[in-house]
């Protein structure tokens, strides 16, 4: 469905941007719909039921089973088909797709720092290439943020200690609004920015324009072997004294005093993060916290370097943790929710 004839409306961008228009159509036309019939029966009956005679005592009136039977099932069965749209909308925009191309995302009061998968670096500009999935992987430095974006009909909210994932299929080449909608201080309305959509081509032609030094793979090995020393004591072979971290990507991990977890990027982040409070099964609560020492971007590196030894794309997305979740640290770091989307 096609809604750019539509002044009011954003342009409509993406492979998923018409199902939300046609939702929002659906409820209108529903609205209206029953709007239409209620405001002719009050002005019926305020013309059929006027004062004839002072003080008339009208006839009772009693209950119908039938007319409430119907008055009963007819909104029900409205409202589930406005439910199951619903569903299949959030569905379709909160299953991340494991064939996109990954993206990292940043927030800051007040800027939106941007990193691909092939290293380049944007603030304010996200360059994609037209008909490909993109896959962000989004988080914050400060306070909470929300990515926005109309044209592609999505947004999700990017929240401190926690990473959030969207993702989207540009259309059309163009550039896109690029919004925080979520209130971050003073210069809330200054963080804004652009999306650029381009043909594949002028895309690839594009990231070589771009050249970087280090993709956050390589970024992420580069802090893990020398500028933090993770390697000292996570080098792999027999007798080292951190926890395994080949092939763990994905899979379930016991914790000591019970509890276990599903090693997602939010579970990789917390071990970076606060290792005390999830000691794996079999090593010894020796890790130091490397709060405080790495940034935001660093961490999506090193998570980055930590699933590529699980030889799984940056791309993947790991599912949450099970029903009995590790205990959780004091900040709030601990939940699994991968979501914020509103
Ligand atoms: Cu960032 Cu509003």
């Amino acid at each position: 469905m096609q809604t750019d004839w539509i002044p009011l409306f954003p342009e409509s961008a993406s492979s998923f941007s018409w199902q939300i228009d046609a939702l929002y159509f659906y409820l209108i036309g529903i609205s209206v719909a029953f709007m239409i019939p209620i405001v002719a029966a009050i002005f019926w009956f305020i013309v059929r039921y006027r004062e004839r005679e002072k003080f008339a005592t009208p006839e009772e009136i009693h209950g119908s089973i039938v007319l409430e039977t119907v008055w009963s099932i007819i909104p029900f069965i409205i409202s589930m088909t406005i439910f199951l749209g619903g569903a299949v909308v959030y569905y379709t925009q909160y299953s991340m797709p494991d064939d996109a191309m990954q993206v990292y995302v940043v927030g800051k009061q007040w800027m939106w720092k941007i990193q691909h998968e092939t290293g380049q670096r944007e603030i304010n500009q996200l360059h994609v290439p037209v008909n490909t999935k993109v896959k962000l992987t989004m988080t914050t430095e400060d306070v909470l943020h929300d990515f926005s974006i109309p044209a592609f009909r999505t947004k999700a909210d990017v929240v401190p200690g926690r990473y959030t994932y969207l993702w989207f299929e540009a259309t059309k080449p163009g550039t896109y609004h690029l919004f925080c909608a979520e209130y971050c201080g003073l210069n809330h309305s200054g963080m804004i920015g652009s999306v650029v959509v381009l043909e594949q081509d002028d895309f690839e032609r594009w990231l070589q324009g771009n050249a970087a030094s280090q993709t956050p793979v390589e970024q992420g090995r580069d802090l893990f072997e020398n500028k933090l020393g993770c390697a000292s004591c996570h080098a792999g072979g027999s007798g080292q004294r951190g926890a395994v971290l080949e092939n763990i990507y994905g899979k379930e991990v016991k914790f000591v005093g019970g509890g276990t977890a599903i090693v997602n990027d939010e579970y990789l982040r917390n071990s970076i993060l606060n290792p005390s409070s999830q000691v794996v099964e079999g090593y010894q609560p020796i890790m130091p916290t490397f709060k405080g020492q790495v940034t935001e971007e660093q961490l999506m590196a090193l998570v980055a370097y930590i699933k590529s030894l699980s030889g799984v794309d940056a791309s993947a997305t790991a599912p949450s943790a099970p029903a009995a979740p590790a205990p959780a640290p004091a900040n709030n770091m601990g939940s699994n929710s991968n979501q914020g989307g509103r």
